[in-house]
C-alpha cells in the first residue's frame, strides 16, 4: 500500500540513485509543488541542492518573506533570494497590452534564471515538480536520444514561455512525476508544509502584473498588494477561504468619484473576484454573504490609499476568464 512515509524514503533513495554526488539546482515558486520537491531534494542531497527564488516583485503581500523564512527556519533549507523587482518593472514600463506583460515577464524570468544559475553554479540537474498529468502532456522537455534522459528545454515556471538556450539545457529530476496533485498535496502536508501553502489557491505566474490592468507601476503594485491582503485576512477570519477556487482583487486604470469626510475623492476601484471550480477551466461567480463583501469593501475603501470604490464581478466563464487579463 503506498503511504507518505514510503514514498518519502522511496524518493530520497530514487534521488540518490539519479543524481549521485551532483549538483542541482531547483527554482521554488512557493507553490506545494516546488516546496515538496525541495524537502524531499534537501533530505536526499543536501548541500548539493541549491534553492533560488526569483522575486519578481509581483507576489502577494509578505508572500516571499514568509517563504524564506520558513524555509530558512523550519526546514534549515538555505534559499538564494534573488531580489529582481527593479528589473521586472522596468520591462513592463508603459506595456499596457496583456499578452505582451505575459511576453516580457517569461523572457526577462529566463534572463535572471540564466544569469543566476551561472553565477551560483555549474549545475548538472534542474529539479522540476513535473506531476503525472503534465509527464503526459510533456511539451517543455526533450528525450536526449543518446542517454534516453530527459531533458528540459524550457523552465516549468508557471509562465510557460522562453525556451532555454542550448548551452543551458539541464537534466531533469523530477520526484513528483508519478503523482497527481492531491497526493501532492498529501506528501507536502506530512511533511509539515503549513496549510497556507499545501491549499494555497492557483496564482498565476505573472502573479500581480496581470491583475492591475494596463501599465503596471510600483505604486499600482503597493494598492493593489495591500487590497488583496485585505481580502485574505477577511477570508481567513470568517474561515471560508477554502470554500473557494480563488478570491482576489484586481487594480483597474480608471478612476471614479468618491467622497471622504467632507473631501471629494478621484481614485482607483478595486474588483473582488471570488469563484469556484474544478479545474479552472470553466468557474462559476461565487455568491459570496453580503455581510463579508461589505466588511471587504468597508476596510479596503478605509485603509488603502487610492481606492475609493469596490465592485464585484458577477461573471461566470466562459464567458468572462478567471483573470481579468
Ligand atoms: P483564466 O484567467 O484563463 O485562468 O480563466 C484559468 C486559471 O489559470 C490561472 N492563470 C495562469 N496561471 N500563468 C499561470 O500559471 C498565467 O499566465 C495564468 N493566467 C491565468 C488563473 O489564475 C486560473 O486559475
Amino acid at each position: 500500500t503506498w503511504t507518505m512515509e514510503a514514498f518519502v524514503e522511496e524518493s530520497i533513495r530514487e534521488i540518490r540513485a539519479r543524481v549521485g554526488d551532483k549538483r542541482v539546482l531547483l527554482a521554488l515558486s512557493g507553490g506545494v509543488d516546488s516546496s515538496t520537491l525541495a524537502f524531499l531534494l534537501h533530505r536526499a542531497i543536501g548541500d548539493n541542492l541549491t534553492c533560488m527564488f526569483i522575486d519578481q516583485g509581483f507576489m502577494r503581500k509578505l508572500e516571499p518573506e514568509r517563504l524564506v523564512k520558513l524555509f530558512h527556519e523550519q526546514f534549515h533549507i538555505p534559499v538564494q533570494y534573488v531580489n529582481a523587482r527593479e528589473r521586472f518593472l522596468k520591462q513592463l514600463e508603459g506595456v499596457t497590452d496583456p499578452e505582451e506583460k505575459r511576453k516580457r515577464i517569461g523572457r526577462e524570468f529566463i534572463r535572471v534564471f540564466e544569469e543566476e544559475s551561472t553565477r551560483l553554479g555549474p549545475f548538472d540537474y534542474l529539479a522540476q515538480g513535473t506531476l503525472y498529468p503534465d509527464v503526459i502532456e510533456s511539451a517543455d522537455t526533450n528525450v536526449d536520444p543518446k542517454t534516453g534522459e530527459r531533458v528540459a528545454v524550457k523552465i516549468k515556471s508557471h509562465h510557460n514561455v522562453g525556451g532555454l538556450p542550448k548551452d543551458l539545457r539541464f537534466k531533469l529530476v523530477e520526484p513528483l512525476r508519478k503523482l497527481f496533485k492531491d497526493e501532492v498535496r498529501k506528501v507536502g502536508r506530512s511533511i509539515g508544509l503549513p496549510e497556507e501553502i499545501v491549499r494555497r489557491h492557483p496564482f498565476p505566474g505573472p502573479g500581480l502584473a496581470i491583475r492591475i490592468l494596463g501599465e503596471v507601476t510600483a505604486e499600482k503594485l503597493n494598492i493593489l498588494r495591500d487590497a488583496d491582503l485585505i481580502v485574505r485576512e477577511e477570508i481567513n477570519k470568517q474561515g471560508v477561504y477554502h470554500d473557494y477556487w480563488q478570491a482576489f482583487a484586481v487594480l483597474l486604470p480608471v478612476r471614479s468619484v468618491g467622497v471622504m469626510g467632507d473631501h471629494r475623492t478621484y481614485a482607483y476601484p478595486i474588483v473582488l473576484r471570488f469563484v469556484s471550480s474544478e479545474d479552472g477551466m470553466t468557474a462559476d461567480w461565487s455568491r459570496v454573504p453580503y455581510d463579508l463583501l461589505e466588511q471587504i469593501s468597508n476596510r479596503i475603501v478605509n485603509e488603502v490609499r487610492g481606492v475609493n470604490r469596490v465592485v464585484y464581478d458577477i461573471t461566470s466563464k466562459p464567458p468572462g476568464t478567471i483573470e481579468w487579463e
